[in-house]
């Protein structure tokens, strides 16, 4: 049946139509986009945006990279699809270039289409190379939307979606800021949440647990650089107790720290590694799973049973191959690590002298988060846990006024921009987040 739909605005025809994530339909107003370039992105009214947030922390290389898009043309010419059971050169050349940034003993990937089915597949493998089906996984955690993947995600949004007979085990991995063990230093806060890690397996049964799934940085939950030690240790209790460490580098990886992996910067070698949104940009959806020797090895004689009809989707694969080699050749990795210690860090620091709201400022590379927090002392948060508030959607609009796009999560504010960023374009930025902040300093109450 045709509907008559002329006397509509787009985002009266959006709305009616489709059905949005993670969202009560009718409460939502989506922002109506017309085109984006680089760090910036336009909105149909022509009202133009600096993208602090890089849409959820994956367009990397930032929006229309010209030699992306060129090879994503390039490839369509040639050939759009192709059934995964065939073999073809841009998904083996995205795979030889991943494996060549991945660790020593990195054996293979498998493509998926995005993050969740990377966890989803990452886990499989874990459990059929062990024989074992408890997976561990920290509660300040996000893995996403598929069944596993949201049972093992610490975040709120697993509550309506657990179905409590998964396997999954939470612990509290190490966050100072917000301690549960009571630590004041960082060596306390890695001894301990190491302790509790070790204690939780040997009470669940030291030989249940197929895999650990960690995001090296915990993306959406915080943004939580892990003490010096922690991932080392966790790798030792992993090979004490024969667990598959598994780093969801979904959020983290692909230059976001200022390394092509956070776990590098960490001295330790996961045995799978999860991966999407940077590996390409986000321009065609891809992502996948690195696997090292043993568990690679597992299957080539018995089946692998699991599989994709995209599974290394041409358009997507040589969208891979051309960030990655843009990656390589313009520094863009080490752009970002290099903007984060000289603008964004310094500027951000600079912010939380000027706004108490600001409780802690941490991160790395284009990787910051900001604690908003209404008294220093108690931390009290700007937002509830799971939720948010009217002075956090006070902030949000401000910015939306200030023309930039920022991550929000409960009372934090994610600073995510492209690893391609400028200089001038991160100090832009942070001069809007400073006038956008200043509607909020009215909620500060502490001393
Ligand atoms: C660390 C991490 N893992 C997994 C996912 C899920 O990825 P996707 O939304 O592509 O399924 C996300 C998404 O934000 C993530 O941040």
């Amino acid at each position: 049946m045709s509907t008559d739909r002329s006397t509509l605005t787009s985002q009266e025809r959006e709305k009616a139509s489709v059905f949005h994530s993670w969202s009560a339909q009718s409460t939502i107003n989506p922002l109506m986009i017309k085109s984006a370039q680089g760090l910036y992105v336009t909105d149909e009214s022509g009202k133009s945006y600096l993208d602090f947030s890089s849409q959820l922390v994956n367009t990397n290389v930032g929006h229309q990279h010209p030699k992306v898009v060129a090879a994503i043309k390039e490839q369509a010419s040639v050939l759009c699809t192709i059934a995964p059971q065939h073999g073809y050169q841009s998904r083996y050349r995205a795979a030889e270039l991943i494996l060549d940034h991945s660790f020593d003993g990195a054996a293979k990937v498998f493509f998926t289409n995005g993050g969740t089915e990377s966890i989803e597949h990452a886990v499989r493998m874990a459990k059929l190379h062990t024989g074992r089906s408890k997976v561990l996984a920290t509660y300040r955690s996000y893995h996403g939307g598929t069944s596993t993947s949201i049972n093992l995600t610490g975040d709120p949004r697993r509550w309506p979606n657990d179905n409590g007979t998964s396997g999954v085990v939470h612990f509290f991995g190490p966050f100072l800021y917000r301690s549960v063990y009571n630590s004041t230093t960082e060596e306390e806060e890695c001894a301990r949440a190491l302790e509790s890690l070790e204690n939780t397996i040997l009470f669940e049964g030291p030989n249940a647990f197929a895999a650990i799934v960690l995001e090296t940085i915990p993306g959406t939950a915080g943004i939580m650089v892990p003490p010096k030690g922690f991932l080392k240790g966790v790798r030792a209790i992993c090979d004490r107790y024969g667990i598959v460490y598994i780093a969801d580098e979904v959020m983290c990886g692909f230059g976001r720290t200022g390394a092509w992996f956070a776990y590098q910067d960490h001295d330790v070698k996961p045995d799978l590694v999860t991966f999407a949104k940077g590996v390409n940009s986000g321009y065609v959806p891809l992502g996948g799973v690195v696997i090292n020797e043993a568990i690679s090895a597992s299957f080539n004689d018995r089946v692998y049973p699991g599989g994709l009809t995209y599974s290394g989707h041409p358009l997507a694969c040589a969208a891979a191959v051309a960030v990655i080699e843009a990656m390589e050749s313009e520094g863009i990795v080490e752009n970002a690590r290099r903007v984060g210690d000289e603008v964004l860090r310094p500027g951000l620091e600079q912010l939380a002298t000027k706004h108490q709201i600001i409780g802690e400022v941490r991160g790395l590379g284009v990787f910051f988060a900001l604690e908003l927090v209404t008294d220093r002392k108690t931390k009290e948060p700007l937002a509830p846990y799971g939720s948010s508030s009217p002075a956090m959607n006070e902030i949000l609009a401000a910015c939306r006024n200030e023309g930039l796009f920022i991550f929000n999560n409960f009372h934090r504010l994610h600073v995510v921009p492209p690893c391609t960023i400028t200089d001038d374009e991160a100090r832009e930025g942070l001069a809007r987040l400073d006038r956008a902040l200043s509607v909020a300093d009215k909620y500060y109450v502490g001393a």
